[in-house]
């Protein structure tokens, strides 16, 4: 069975987010289960390109609207991310250094996906399946079963798509319609979503199945999806939801190269203590104390609107004893709200504006616990590596944090978890936190070693996702 990814991310060539992650490792599990899965994403100039050795393997060209442009298609030679990586480099539009935030990022996708359709079009045996990840690739499930010149011969390929944020829809106004190929005009309301081309709303109608990257955000997606409940509401039979891993081998304590110092649930006390230290000398901090973390996009789907406040808060209730570290970027006012609190919060609280790999990897293992208000969180990535690394979450209840995580206060439990994107909700779970971790330290290195003998690797979801495929027959 051979499965062809189409994404805009792919770890470690680029990633914006946990998109990136999941199409970075997702196919490499599908591997060692036998079939053959293989990953084609927009060629950006990032560094990644430069260090490795590639082959090019075809050549095409394609019209938007009435512009001609050529593509081609290279392999990465070596394997080495245990899936063949291809890159479509399609020159002015796609070589760009960063994955997206451009004017023309509508224009850029769309000849993305008609390089791909193209370049699928002219392999000599179809690929069983097409797995689209996000808007960025929705349009191709409408492409392979509408559009005249593809859909002779790719009608037939069954489509999987993968919701992983139905808060990016991709949506643009029908005045840009002639960017589109020559599709079945009949078909015309498969594109359509109050008045706008909507990829996200065209994916969800022609994919042949169509999944989210948790059980409860599948359930939310039905009362919250961007305007699209009704849509998710009446396609449910197709819907289903299958949550995230994480690669365990490249999250690894006990030999992450970004780490100083190594450790395992055998001595994360000590481990963690001597990562603190480091992180703490970095950040000017006094590393006997609770360190708190954030990492991730600074957008109101995260809360992280919430965060200078919820922070200034718990500095004042809870006087010199816990420090605060936040790692994103993302809206300007936020970032600058944060970089502000840093005047009046005494030592006990610094952040780093920006997107750094190994700072990130660093705090999961220096950090005593990690925050994610999310307002909205598909999945969640950063609390799942949060507890590979012993890091306790402090987490909304919603989304796949839902599923993730287990309150202390429960059966089995390991995390905090809260109700409301609230300041007030914020500050109160800090405040538990720290109670346990001042007054109950045994019990909560217990907990710490509990998380790190959890097992949210990609094996179980990749599994689940072949099971998936075999059904499209
Ligand atoms: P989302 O995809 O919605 O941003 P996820 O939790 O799925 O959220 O994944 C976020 C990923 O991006 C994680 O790998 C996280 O470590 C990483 N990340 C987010 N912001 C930063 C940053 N500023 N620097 C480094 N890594 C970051
Ligand atoms: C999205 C979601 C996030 C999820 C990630 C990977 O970016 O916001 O919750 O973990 O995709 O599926």
């Amino acid at each position: 069975m051979e499965i062809l990814h189409v994404a805009a991310e792919c770890f470690p060539v680029a990633k914006a987010g946990g998109l990136g992650d999941v199409v970075g490792a997702l196919p490499k599990y599908q591997n060692r289960l036998g079939v053959y899965a293989k990953v084609v994403i927009p060629m950006y100039r990032t560094s990644f390109l430069y260090q490795e050795e590639w082959e090019l393997v075809h050549e095409g060209g394609q019209y938007l609207h009435e512009q001609f442009f050529r593509y081609s298609i290279i392999r990465e030679k070596s394997n080495k991310l245990g899936f063949d990586l291809y890159l479509v480099d399609i020159n002015g539009l796609l070589d760009r250094e960063k994955v997206y935030g451009y004017a023309d990022d509508t224009e850029r996708f769309i000849a993305f996906q008609l390089a791909v359709c193209d370049w699928v079009f002219h392999w000599q045996h179809l690929p069983s399946v097409i797995h689209c990840h996000d808007h960025h690739c929705g349009l191709i499930p409408f492409f392979l079963t509408q559009v005249n010149q593809f859909r002779s011969r790719l009608h037939t390929i069954p489509t999987v798509f993968t919701v992983h944020n139905a808060q990016y829809q991709g949506a643009f106004a029908w005045d840009k319609h002639a960017l589109l190929p020559p599709y079945d005009p009949w078909k015309w309301n498969i594109l359509d979503w109050h008045g706008q081309i909507n990829p996200l709303a065209a994916a969800v109608k022609s994919a042949w199945r169509v999944t989210t990257v948790s059980h409860s955000y599948l359930k939310e997606l039905m009362t919250q999806a961007g305007g699209l409940e009704n849509l998710f509401e009446y396609e449910k039979g197709k819907c289903v939801g299958i949550l995230n891993g994480i690669d365990t081998e490249i999250w690894d304590p006990s030999c992450d190269p970004y780490l100083l110092f190594h450790y395992n649930k055998d001595n994360l006390v000590e481990g963690k203590r001597k990562n603190k230290e480091e992180i703490c000398k970095e950040f000017g901090m006094d590393s006997s104390l609770p360190l708190f973390s954030f990492v991730g996009r600074l957008v109101g789907e995260k809360a992280a609107d919430l965060l200078p406040v919820a922070i200034q808060d718990a500095l004042l209730h809870n006087p010199g004893r816990a420090n605060y570290i936040v790692l994103g970027s993302g809206q300007h006012d936020i970032e600058y709200q944060l970089k502000e609190l840093r005047n009046i919060a005494g030592g006990f609280y610094n952040c780093y504006i920006g997107y750094q790999e190994a700072l990130s990897h660093g705090l999961y293992a220096a950090s005593d616990f990690l925050l994610m208000p999310s307002r909205v969180e598909p999945c969640g990535l950063n609390q799942l590596y949060a507890l590979r690394f012993g890091t306790m979450p402090l987490v909304r209840r919603v989304g796949g944090l839902i599923d993730t995580v287990v309150d202390v206060g429960d059966a089995g439990g390991y995390g905090l978890c809260f109700n409301e994107a609230s300041v007030w909700d914020i500050t109160y779970t800090i405040r538990r936190a720290i109670h346990l971790y001042d007054n109950n330290p045994k019990e909560y290195a217990t907990y710490c070693k509990q998380m790190m003998e959890l097992d949210f690797s990609w094996n179980k979801a990749a599994a689940n996702y072949i099971q998936l495929y075999q059904q499209l027959k």
